[in-house]
């Protein structure tokens, strides 16, 4: 499975990065809001620091005009996807920027019928958002599984890419479920490396090893 961070923070993707932990990166306006970057210039640099897939946002709702983005966005690099809407409109520029050979990002996908016609209209990937299901007390996990078995029933190629990851637990379940990607802030990707009897353990150890006297380097 990749992980795509969450973010537009570029402090922390570095960190990140340099764990080999940023297989992508994911973006929309909100997150673009809380870094106070111009999109246009930090993506470009999001875009040069990572290989793997950038997504990038359109923000207007009609079909020409976010083709018309799409393609300016997608002008940033070569690793951009386009991030659409999933909205009838977002559906055309879908089909529209994939077919001018651009890496699409189909979002806010809350059903599996949507999926479908992302799949239909040629995304490169699908965004299911599992924590705002939650959020509704629906199940984002039964969604992930969902559109699993429907792409495999059907071998379609547009990778599952499982957003709005709240918790390491949707991470682990992404995992077992078998999304292609899962894209989290990084403060929960940071949280994956936790476990209480990981830090009990070590703490242990560090006591013991005071009380022998010796010394490594
Ligand atoms: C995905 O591409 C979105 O940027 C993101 O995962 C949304 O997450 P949220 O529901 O926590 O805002």
């Amino acid at each position: 499975m990749k992980f795509f961070a969450d973010t537009a923070e570029i402090a922390d993707i570095a960190e990140l990065a340099e764990l080999g932990l940023v297989d992508g990166v994911t973006t929309n306006p909100s997150l673009i809001l809380k870094s106070g970057r111009d999109i246009l210039e930090v993506t470009r640099e999001i875009c040069a620091m990572i290989d793997g897939p950038v997504s990038a946002e359109v923000v207007s709702l009609k079909a020409d005009e976010m083709i018309a983005e799409g393609r300016k966005l997608a002008d940033i690099a070569a690793n951009i996807a386009v991030k659409v809407p999933l909205t009838w409109d977002g559906l055309k520029a879908c089909k529209v920027l994939s077919g001018d050979g651009f890496m699409v990002n189909v979002t806010l996908c809350f059903s599996a019928n949507q999926a479908l016609l992302a799949a239909k209209a040629g995304a490169t990937f699908i965004s299911p958002f599992i924590g705002r299901l939650d959020d509704i007390n629906l199940d984002g996990m039964d969604l992930i599984a969902d559109i699993r078995t429907i792409y495999d029933n059907y071998s379609f190629e547009t990778q599952i890419l499982a957003a709005s990851a709240r918790t390491v637990n949707h991470i682990t379940q992404c995992a077992l479920i078998g999304a292609d990607v899962v894209t989290a802030p990084p403060s929960v990707m940071r949280k994956l490396a936790d476990h209480p009897l990981t830090a009990n353990g070590l703490d242990a150890f560090m006591k013991d090893w005071a009380k022998t006297g010796q010394k490594i380097l």
